[in-house]
């Protein structure tokens, strides 16, 4: 089975994580061996900077750095072996994350962002990721019942916004990569959405 690196990504309150363990059972069910993981984190050292990145106050660029930090360890010591082990790669977001978070959330100039990113993974991307948009009025209902928020949790509505706007540029810019799944509906209906996509790809 050839080696597939998905990532999952959208704003706080999406609802993207119980869906992901269900990507990840599919897909074992298909024969495939899976690695389900998340950033910031995934490996020790990445694990601490997100628990700075989490709570800590810091400026943008900070920030930027710290979550490529996270994820260059991230990369070399967990998803590039998997990968080179042919095996499947689920990965609670990833770079696309930076961009909408630190790039449109934060302002932070996604120039610098890009560079970043070609220094810590070159042409490396997904071969596929899920995108579960909604509004970020929607997402804050969803929030409000969740447990105590963490930096970015706390957040206004209006950086949702942006947050989401930052995604919907980084999909137009890769649209054969990103597939957008409208997370407004019932998680069946969500699920259906990414049935197909994952179907669209013969996986
Ligand atoms: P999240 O993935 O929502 O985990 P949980 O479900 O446990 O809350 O939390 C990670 C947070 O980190 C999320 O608010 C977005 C933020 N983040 C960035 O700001 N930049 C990044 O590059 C990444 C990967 C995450």
């Amino acid at each position: 089975m050839p080696a597939r690196f998905i990532s999952f990504e959208g704003i706080d309150g999406a609802g993207k994580s119980t869906h992901i363990d269900a990507v990840a059972k599919r897909l074992r069910d298909g024969g495939a061996t899976v690695l389900c993981t998340r950033e910031p984190g995934g490996t020790e050292l990445a694990e601490k900077l997100r628990e700075l990145v989490l709570h800590s106050p810091m400026d943008a660029l900070t920030e930027g750095l710290l979550v490529f930090a996270a994820r260059r360890d991230h990369l070399h010591k967990l998803i590039l072996p998997a990968l080179a082990r042919g095996e499947t790669v689920l990965c609670d977001r990833f770079t696309d994350a930076t961009f909408a978070y630190q790039g449109a959330g934060r302002g932070f100039d996604t120039a610098v962002l890009s560079q970043l990113e070609q220094w810590v993974h070159g042409h490396l991307q997904p071969d596929l990721t899920i995108w579960f948009d909604l509004p970020a009025a929607m997402a804050a209902e969803r929030r409000a019942a969740a447990r105590k928020p963490d930096r970015f949790e706390q957040e206004a509505v209006d950086f949702f916004d942006l947050v989401r706007s930052g995604y919907q540029a980084r999909m137009n810019s890769a649209p054969q990569r990103i597939v957008r799944i409208d997370a407004c509906v019932n998680k069946g209906a969500v699920w259906s959405q990414i049935v197909s996509a994952l179907e669209a790809r013969q996986w």
